[in-house]
């Protein structure tokens, strides 16, 4: 490969893909190895930068993560951040020690002094809010390093020794709560390590799709596809891959969006791959038929999807390899623990258990959302595909209140679409996380020309979160409010009133059931 690269060293942090995800922001190829990857090999990556992560040990520890002190004779620069950097210190002759009181450990915001002839901080601030988060304290700064960022309660918040390109901050730049803590690693890059900027998504896309090539040979792959963000943009990185050893298999369980199964199917008609559209409309309104229990619903389509998936699957015959559109929030949120149930959600992602295959793969697994849909852009995904919004796998079953049937689901299905689409024509799509229409399971009285009707009353539900742990209801113009509100009753026969759900999460849920 031709481009520059840099190494993150991963020592444990819990931030260290992010890191990397900020090097791929400045344009910069990266990749994080493990502290124990033997030095010949990092060294046969000529790198042009290392940074060493964060993690939770203390340096001074024998058992702590360390790397063997020969990487700071290759004259490569290195960027140490809070463990990293205090490794750096410890390795190069500095001391660090447990913080003796609490004002030298520091947790969370704090504001910090920056020295600006520093080429770390060269171009930003002096003053600024950095994220901290160490109980340690570098009591004494190793030779030949200067001392160039403080806080209020700590002298020695960054280190540098320019001369060999070594710099040591405590704090975590790569968090949104630090200020330009992105244009420090930017610094890094571009000032210190001489970074061209010679790597894009278009790079990250070749370089996926020669691996996967590599890995799957002749193989057979299986995907299933749910029309999501991710598990479409696995399947068109996949299609490009490898083209007809891919079936894909996308399950229509009637309870999608309107025209949300054509427009999915419509985006892959470009590729010559195996998809399965399997019209399983009947099969799972016929489960759910009669069910009004939200946990009984979502047991209902998962079951039900499995089934008709290993049916598909069985059809097809041994596949070598089954994959999988786990990205990586998904990863961290699985090692989540012992949380409790609020919903059991269900994903396609509980598959492999009676699948006949090999190997899983998971090709977007290092990516966050955003970078997933300028992957999903480069490979031609269209827009409203890459750009959708999160859509519960048991789709509108969830958004039906009380027993499910094709008329009701049909009557939400209109009103959603009205909904979405003033809300594009407003130009608030960009602003809201998630929104949607519920249909209730309550009817009330109302007022059409000169007759009386007794119809449903459908609930909209507008969100903002960055997370989707928690959410505050979006505060929607009146008029565009106004607007649906008018031409959902006058366009969907069967709704008479139109609510807006002002709850936010917690103590409400984002979906209703
Ligand atoms: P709640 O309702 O728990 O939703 O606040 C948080 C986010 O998760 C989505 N959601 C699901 N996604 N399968 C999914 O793939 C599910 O069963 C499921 N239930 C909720 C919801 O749309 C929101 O984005």
């Amino acid at each position: 490969m031709s481009h520059q690269t840099v190494i993150v060293l991963d020592f444990g942090g819990q931030y260290n893909q992010l890191i990397a995800r900020r090097v791929r922001e400045c344009q910069v190829y990266c990749e994080v190895k493990p502290y124990t990857t033997p030095l010949d090999q990092l060294k046969a990556m000529d790198p042009i930068g290392i940074i060493f992560t964060g993690g939770p040990n203390s340096v001074y520890l024998d058992s702590s993560p360390k790397v063997d002190p020969e990487i700071f004779t290759w004259g490569v620069p290195i960027l140490g951040i809070c463990y990293g950097c205090q490794l750096m210190a410890h390795l190069l002759g500095g001391q660090v020690t447990e913080a003796q009181d609490n004002s030298a450990r520091e947790y969370g915001k704090t504001v910090t002094y920056y020295d600006t002839a520093c080429r770390l901080f060269k171009g930003l601030p002096a003053r600024g809010i950095s994220w901290m988060s160490h109980g340690d304290y570098m009591a004494r700064v190793p030779e030949g390093f200067a001392l160039t960022a403080h806080s209020d309660a700590c002298p020695n918040v960054a280190i540098a020794d320019e001369a060999r390109g070594f710099y040591g901050v405590q704090f975590h730049p790569e968090v949104n709560h630090t200020e330009n803590g992105v244009a420090m690693i930017r610094n890094f890059l571009y000032e210190v390590c001489g970074a061209k900027g010679d790597w894009t998504m278009g790079d990250y896309c070749r370089t996926a799709i020669a691996a996967i090539r590599e890995k799957v040979g002749q193989g057979k792959v299986l995907l299933a596809l749910s029309g999501g963000v991710d598990s479409s943009v696995c399947a068109a990185l996949l299609a490009e891959a490898v083209g007809r050893q891919l079936t894909c298999v996308f399950v229509d369980h009637g309870l999608m969006r309107k025209n949300e199964g054509d427009e999915v199917q419509a985006a892959f008609d470009r590729w010559d791959i195996n998809f399965i559209r399997v019209d399983a409309e009947e099969r799972f309104l016929g489960k759910l038929a009669g069910v009004d229990d939200p946990e009984r619903k979502r047991k209902i389509i998962g079951e039900e999807f499995i089934r008709v998936f290993e049916e598909e699957a069985r059809k097809i015959g041994k596949v070598d390899f089954l994959a999988q559109g786990t990205i990586y929030p998904d990863v961290i949120e699985s090692g989540a623990g012992d949380a409790a149930v609020i919903k059991s959600h269900h994903n396609v992602g509980g598959l492999p258990d009676f699948v006949d295959f090999k190997e899983i793969i998971e090709p977007l697994r290092l990516l966050f959302k955003d970078e997933v849909r300028q992957l999903g852009r480069e490979l031609g995904l269209p827009e409203y595909l890459v750009m959708r919004q999160p859509f519960p796998g048991p789709g509108l079953a969830i958004r039906i209140l009380g027993a499910i049937t094709k008329e009701k689901a049909d009557l939400l299905r209109e009103a959603d679409f009205i909904f979405r689409d003033e809300i594009a024509r407003a130009g608030e799509d960009r602003s809201l996380s998630q929104y949607f229409a519920v249909l209730t399971n309550t009817r009330s009285v109302g007022v059409m020309g000169d007759g009386r009707t007794y119809d449903y009353t459908l609930a909209l539900r507008a969100v903002t979160t960055s997370d989707f742990m928690t959410a505050d209801w979006a505060r929607i113009p009146y008029e565009v409010l106004d607007r649906i509100s008018v031409r959902i009753v006058n366009e969907v026969q069967g709704i008479n009133r139109i609510v807006y759900d002002i709850t936010s999460k917690p103590p409400a849920t984002i979906e209703w059931e």
